[in-house]
């Protein structure tokens, strides 16, 4: 099991492009596969997740080329290189039943996305997961999809996976006002609502990530947002369609933090994906006092994407609570580590979201950040964190608890933090950051070398080893 050794960084001056967007990836590869010709995707995520999406739908009868930019076929790398494109051919609506289990590994979007292109299938599927997804409630799916006529069996304790999908051939369409907000339970929905006879519509509590609608869109499907509501006939094929996916903003957050904190740091993050329902993070750390321009080009695919610069200054606590909370849940942990090097009190409310994630979040958070020497209190929907007001964080030995979010937000943390701090556990940043070691060596050798001028330094978006 690896870890992260980090010692405290200097200002950092410096402009880097970060890997494909996760949410998107995922998309990519469902949508492109549900479609009726060929698609070609560029700037996917080759990470542990993605692959798995990717693996699912080889099961099932989709032609899936990942390739280099010579044609040859491309290979995961240790620098986390990705493939310079992607060849999917699709089968339309049908998919074909997988000769075994489906493995979604860690990955709660492929489980649940999942779930509802195999409700309008006519065969059986058993999806598995690891011992994190293997926890990970799926009845939240279950419970709207078995309305439309799908069945499920979910053999793990409280209903958790493995979960059995018997599929229905003619889903009926329903209206269904979602309990949380979960961009992955309203996709799954809409997924399924291209199996349905009629309008499916899922009414959210709360804006949530919009790439389902956005993509869908994009590939020939027509959705209809009213307010809270989305809407969705059924009976359309999504179209073949190339697709570029842009940075992923949510790995994008932790060196926006690590800049922010910092004053006398500027960071350019180039082709950086910022569709609004993603880009809650910017708006809490202006409001905490960093210094933020974006320049934003609407992608042709319909998301947009562009350059974010970013300078450092004191920050101020703040409070993320309500309707912003499902803008920012992946950010949370990295958040929370802005919030316990800022001056005066962080409040995170309504983020009971966060204890079904990967791990349980808050209580993962609270506890390394007490490990760090922040003074934080654990509610039962969030926490509150009392910053040091610029002042660095104790050195520290704490575990990822096997959660990419919180081993990369805890590497952030060992920046800011007197003497060295040890991060166990963290091969499973590789399931939404491949490369993301590389880049953090990159913020580390300011240190190392102790140079305090600024240096730009120009990372390929391949991510190949930067030194
Ligand atoms: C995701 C939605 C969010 C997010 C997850 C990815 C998606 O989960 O936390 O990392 O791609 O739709 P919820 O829908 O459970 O909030």
């Amino acid at each position: 099991m690896s870890e992260f050794r980090v010692r405290k960084a200097h200002p950092i001056a410096t402009e880097i492009t970060v890997p494909g967007d996760k949410s998107i990836s995922h998309r990519a590869i469902m949508f492109a596969s549900l479609a009726d010709g060929t698609s070609e995707i560029t700037g996917f995520l080759p990470s542990g997740d993605c692959l798995s999406t990717a693996a699912a739908f080889r099961a099932m009868g989709v032609a899936i080329d990942f390739l280099n930019e010579d044609g040859s076929p491309w290979q995961p790398a240790a620098s986390g290189a990705g493939p310079h494109r992607v060849i999917v051919q699709g089968r339309g609506l049908r998919l074909q039943a997988p000769a075994g289990p489906v493995d979604c590994g860690n990955s709660g979007t492929t489980m649940r996305l999942l779930a509802g292109i195999l409700s309008g299938q006519n065969f059986t599927t058993v999806m598995t997961g690891d011992e994190s997804l293997s926890k990970r409630p799926m009845k939240r799916v279950t419970e709207p999809l078995s309305l439309m006529g799908a069945r499920f069996e979910a053999t793990g304790p409280k209903e958790t996976p493995p979960l059995t999908v018997h599929g229905h051939s003619a889903l009926r369409a329903i209206t269904y006002p979602l309990p949380m907000a979960s961009a992955q339970v309203k996709s799954a929905i809409l997924l399924a609502g291209l199996y349905a006879e009629g309008k499916t519509t899922v009414i959210e509590p709360a804006v949530t990530r919009n790439h389902t609608e956005t993509m869908l869109r994009h590939f020939g499907v027509k959705t209809v947002r009213q307010g809270l509501a989305i809407s969705i006939y059924g009976g359309q094929v999504p179209e073949s369609r190339d697709f570029h996916v842009p940075g992923d903003i949510s790995s994008a957050a932790f060196w926006l933090v690590a800049a922010a904190v910092q004053p006398g740091s500027e960071l350019v993050i180039k082709g950086v994906g910022l569709n609004e329902t993603r880009t809650g993070i910017l708006k809490v750390l202006l409001r905490m006092g960093a210094q933020i321009t974006e320049d934003i080009r609407e992608g042709a695919d319909g998301e947009p994407c562009g350059t974010l610069t970013i300078r450092g200054g004191g920050l101020r606590g703040t409070v993320i609570a309500g309707d912003e909370i499902p803008n920012v849940i992946d950010e949370l942990p990295i958040l929370a580590v802005a919030g316990a090097l800022a001056h005066g009190t962080t409040l995170i409310r309504d983020a009971q979201e966060l204890r079904v994630k990967e791990t349980d979040r808050i209580a993962a958070v609270v506890e390394n950040l007490q490990r760090f020497g922040v003074a934080v209190r654990e509610l039962p929907d969030g926490m509150e964190i009392t910053g040091s007001g610029g002042q660095a964080l104790v050195g520290a030995k704490v575990t990822s608890f096997g959660d990419h979010r919180i081993a990369m937000a805890c590497a952030i943390a060992g920046l800011f933090s007197e003497g060295e701090s040890v991060i166990s556990d963290v091969d499973c940043v590789g399931t939404s950051y491949p490369g993301f070691a590389e880049h953090l060596r990159l913020f580390q050798s300011r240190h190392v070398t102790g140079s305090t001028t600024p240096v730009i330094d120009r990372l390929p978006s391949s991510l190949s080893d930067p030194t």
